[in-house]
């Protein structure tokens, strides 16, 4: 089934839309990005400004595996890593290569709701897997490979948008022991890994490489900012070079060579681990706000409190049809996303994904007070 089309328009001033998944203009961090840029300018090395080697700046692509092997929890290799300009565009590559429109793939119900856009530009053929709060089931994925085999499983292992659950470490393994029983690749969308509140989550699926069945993707959007368009995929060599190999790259070069060069220096000096960091402090405090405020104001919400990422994942009563009230939602100067949206087979329509990191503690708590407002008025909108 065809994803809903999604038209990213500004907010009007006096709505809070606590939908949105972007992180807060006020935690951009220009003056870490000025302060690097200027250095890697006076360097000059005119090199920045050339079509870039395939695969990705050496040098970023060196300070990116340290980083990440601290952040992992695991060794990572630069040769495993190739850099994007973000998920989206890992994905749309995936999909150019390794797909051809009418091929089937399969998704966690519910997924990412942009990414199943994607999928649709290419054509695909989306079959859905049932997820819990231990992430994807395998017996589901089973029950779906016994039909025809997938080109690719694409999933969302940890602090999941729009769930927020996280994927045992038994099923990562159990999930890569079927993808190479059936030949299938899987796609990891690792955007939320290394923002952890509580507790380490399991390693991600760049630990699987070797097994050639495995692409790992990350992006700087979610921890520095999603204006550099920055990001990359870990995978086995023989993958990788199947990317540095495309038309693409041979035409225009690697990606972003002049953003991965300012970001070398982010890296090095420690400002990207400094970001993160204080990220981690600020949206779990934000969390704590939005819970209590939820507990207030709204206890028909039946949630799980989230250890990472960005969203809380609301279930109302069966009955209540989260889409119908939306379309209400302007006359309370509030939005959201409804479950709908995230849904590959028309299901979830009493959900709700909220996300914490775009206001501060008063607009969270007046944005949930209008909630309930909102909701207060829901009788017309229940589902029949
Ligand atoms: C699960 C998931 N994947 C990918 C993205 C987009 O990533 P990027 O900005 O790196 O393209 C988002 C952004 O919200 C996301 O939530």
């Amino acid at each position: 089934m065809k994803p809903h089309p999604v038209i990213q328009t500004p907010i009007p001033p006096d709505v809070i839309d606590l939908g949105l998944g972007n992180p807060p203009l006020s935690l951009l961090p220009l003056d870490m990005i000025r302060e690097s840029a200027q250095q890697a300018l006076a360097r000059n090395d005119n090199s920045i400004l050339q079509y870039g080697t395939e695969q990705g700046n050496g040098y970023f692509r060196a300070a990116l595996a340290n980083f990440l092997s601290d952040g992992y929890g695991f060794s990572v290799n630069a040769d495993n890593l190739f850099v994007t300009t973000g998920i989206s565009n890992g994905l749309d590559l995936i999909c150019s290569l390794f797909t051809k429109a009418g091929d089937t793939i399969l998704v966690e119900e519910p997924s990412y709701f942009l990414a199943l856009r994607i999928f649709a530009d290419h054509g695909l053929n989306v079959v859905s897997v049932d997820t819990d709060e231990s992430g994807l089931v395998p017996a589901s994925l089973e029950e779906k490979l016994a039909g025809l085999p997938p080109r690719f499983l694409y999933l969302i292992p940890t602090f999941q948008n729009p769930t927020g659950y996280t994927l045992t470490q038994e099923r990562r393994e159990q999930i890569v022991r079927l993808a190479e029983k059936h030949n299938f690749l899987i796609v990891a969308d690792e955007v939320y890994q290394l923002l952890n509140y509580s507790e380490q989550p399991p390693k991600p699926f760049g630990a699987f490489v070797d097994s050639k069945h495995v692409i790992s993707l990350g992006s700087f959007s979610k921890i520095l900012a999603p204006g550099l368009r920055l990001g990359w995929m870990q995978a086995h060599a023989d993958i990788i070079n199947r990317f540095a190999n495309s038309g693409l790259m041979d035409s225009g070069g690697g990606l972003n060579p002049f953003t991965s060069a300012i970001l070398r220096g982010v890296i090095e000096s420690g400002g990207l681990g400094n970001n993160i960091a204080r990220l981690k402090q600020i949206y779990l405090s934000q969390i704590q706000v939005m819970d209590e405020a939820l507990r207030r104001h709204l206890p028909q919400a039946k949630y799980t409190i989230p250890r990472g990422g960005y969203f809380f994942w609301l279930k109302f009563p069966d009955s209540m049809d989260i889409g119908a009230l939306r379309k209400q939602a302007g006359a309370f100067n509030v939005d959201f996303r409804q479950g709908a949206l995230f849904s590959s087979s028309s299901g979830l329509k009493n959900y709700m994904r909220l996300c914490f990191v775009m206001y501060e503690a008063d607009k969270i708590e007046e944005g949930v007070q209008r909630l309930r407002e909102l909701y207060l008025s829901k009788a017309a909108f229940t589902a029949a």
